[in-house]
């Protein structure tokens, strides 16, 4: 256990603060002032702001000793910005960590009075605020320019004009230096979001925290391990430095632990059984063959079962088995009957065509006494049968697909209202990826077993050329391939959002 955050308060003077290069700045009461850097000078001035020497001194020390990425917000027209650039230029890291910077950026009187609530005072920062805020390009073209100016735009990656609230930022960092949140109000507003930037592990500077009420509101949102809060003679901009640790959780497992396996004798009453009720229904229905299409959740199969649907073959967009998990009963009775019953209650001309997704197998097989070597008998209870199997090659497309569908209930969609958009989850997205590959992975272990050469269907090899892809099926299943219908109601779901979804969990997955 980690003891609880402290903060370490002193004054300081200007004069006391002499100290050697890159040593640690922390002390055990909190930052040394002594140990900080020299703030280099510039070939220009630092530009004007609100931040003292003292501030600077500080960021420029953190920034030099970050590994990063580095992330500023309220980065105004560059004082701060330029003690951080400074600080990562002259740091040892190699490559230089990554910096991106954010802020408002207003361009106008009328942006600045919508953001901020009030009129631009021309006498504001002794005129250097309107004067940013009306220059062509507003506060952030004074920005580029001082950095560049003091050649220190080379060492930010980006900059951005906006609310950090609405900017999906890609990255966790390092080091957040946050010049944007001075109340309880925007505390509140705020925070949540500039936490969730946070890595494992974060170091974070706010400016303007002026009193330990308000530092430890700003670390309520935080994990602390250790603060400092800088108090000088003055009241104004005091400077929070909160060493943030939040260990990840450990991963969830996806779904739950494995039943128990039956002993043989359990499994082969349930085989008995469940095989005589199975034999009986087939009959009473006049089944002589099947089509199964096996797949996994959302790999495009409701897609390919439309088109075969619009091209001669209806059936195959019903998941018949979902419930077979309700009949892992000792013995298989009644109720597997009037199960089975229904299942097969629309299959016509003596054919009973079915989706079946991987956890439906795997939990029919359960309830009928099947283990994974008895994959032969399971798959010759269809009688003879046509199996189709659909994959998605891209399985971390396909992994939000199935997560975004769970978090919102919505798996097919006619209508074109706008896709609902659940907060990002990586390891939500995690389980569901290792469930589809899974899932694959174990129908190609099932097909191997039972002796079966499934018909294969990749939905981006049928997307990239419909017409062909098309008709090369529907001729495998003896179905007239000439002139297919190619066009089928669904919508497809996939939006910008999922795109995001994707490249987020892709660039944290790298970090794992
Ligand atoms: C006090 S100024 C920053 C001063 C600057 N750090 C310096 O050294 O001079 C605060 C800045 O935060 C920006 N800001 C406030 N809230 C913000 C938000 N939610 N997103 C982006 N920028 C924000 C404002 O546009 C403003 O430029």
């Amino acid at each position: 256990m980690l003891p609880p955050a402290q903060t370490r308060s002193r004054s300081f003077e200007m004069a006391d603060i002499e100290g050697p290069v890159l040593i640690d700045p922390w002390d055990k009461d909190g930052l040394a002032l002594d140990r900080l850097d020299p703030l280099p000078a510039l070939p220009f001035r630092y530009p004007d702001g609100w931040m003292r020497p003292i501030e600077l001194r500080i960021l420029y020390t953190l920034a030099r000793r970050s590994a990063g990425p580095v992330l500023e917000v309220g980065s105004w027209i560059g004082r701060s910005s330029s003690a951080i650039a400074a600080g990562l230029r002259d740091g040892v890291c190699d490559p230089k960590p990554v910096y991106d910077i954010i802020d408002f950026g207003p361009c106008s009187a009328a942006e600045w009075q919508q953001r901020f609530g009030q009129k631009l005072n021309i006498e504001m920062g002794g005129g250097h605020v309107a004067a940013a805020v009306l220059h062509p390009g507003g506060s952030m073209a004074v920005l580029i320019d001082n950095m560049r100016r003091n050649d220190l735009l080379g060492h930010v990656t980006s900059i951005i004009r906006g609310d950090v609230l609405e900017t999906p930022l890609g990255r966790r960092y390092g080091m957040i230096f946050c010049d944007a949140v001075h109340g309880e109000v925007e505390a509140k507003r705020t925070m949540p979001a500039i936490a969730a930037l946070a890595a494992e592990r974060a170091l974070f500077v706010f400016d303007d925290v002026t009193t330990e009420a308000f530092a430890d509101t700003i670390c309520s949102y935080l994990k602390p391990v250790r603060r400092f809060l800088l108090s000088g003679k003055d009241t104004y901009g005091k400077l929070l430095v909160v060493e943030h640790h939040a260990p990840a959780a450990p991963a969830k497992p996806a779904g739950s632990a494995p039943r128990p396996v039956p002993s043989l004798e359990t499994a082969r009453q349930r085989r008995a059984a469940a095989g005589a009720i199975w034999r009986d229904t087939f009959a009473a229905h006049g089944i002589e063959r099947s089509v199964i299409l096996a797949s996994t959740f959302r790999s495009g199969s409701t897609y390919v079962s439309s088109l075969l649907a619009a091209n001669g073959l209806p059936g195959l967009s019903h998941e018949r088995f979902a419930d077979a998990w309700r009949h892992i009963v000792d013995p298989p009775g009644e109720a597997f009957g009037a199960f089975l019953n229904t299942a097969l209650s629309d299959a016509h001309g003596g054919c009973f065509a079915t989706k079946l997704m991987w956890p439906h197998l795997a939990r029919l097989a359960e309830a009928t006494g099947h283990g994974r070597d008895e994959a032969a008998d399971l798959g010759a209870l269809f009688r003879p049968a046509r199996w189709i199997q659909v994959c998605r090659a891209d399985k971390v497309a396909q992994a939000v697909s199935f997560w975004r569908a769970k978090m919102t209930g919505r798996w097919q969609v006619y209508a074109t209202e706008a896709e609902p958009e659940p907060e990002y989850d990586f390891l939500a997205i995690r389980n569901a990826l290792h469930e589809i590959e899974l899932g694959d992975r174990l129908w190609d272990d099932f097909f191997a077993r039972a002796g079966i050469e499934p018909l294969r269907v990749t939905y981006e090899a049928l997307v990239a050329d419909l017409p062909g892809g098309l008709s090369e099926l529907l001729s495998a299943l003896g179905l007239p391939a000439e002139v297919p219908a190619e066009r089928v109601g669904l919508r497809r779901q996939r939006d910008s959002y999922s795109k995001a979804l994707q490249e987020r969990f892709l660039g944290d997955f790298y970090r794992v």
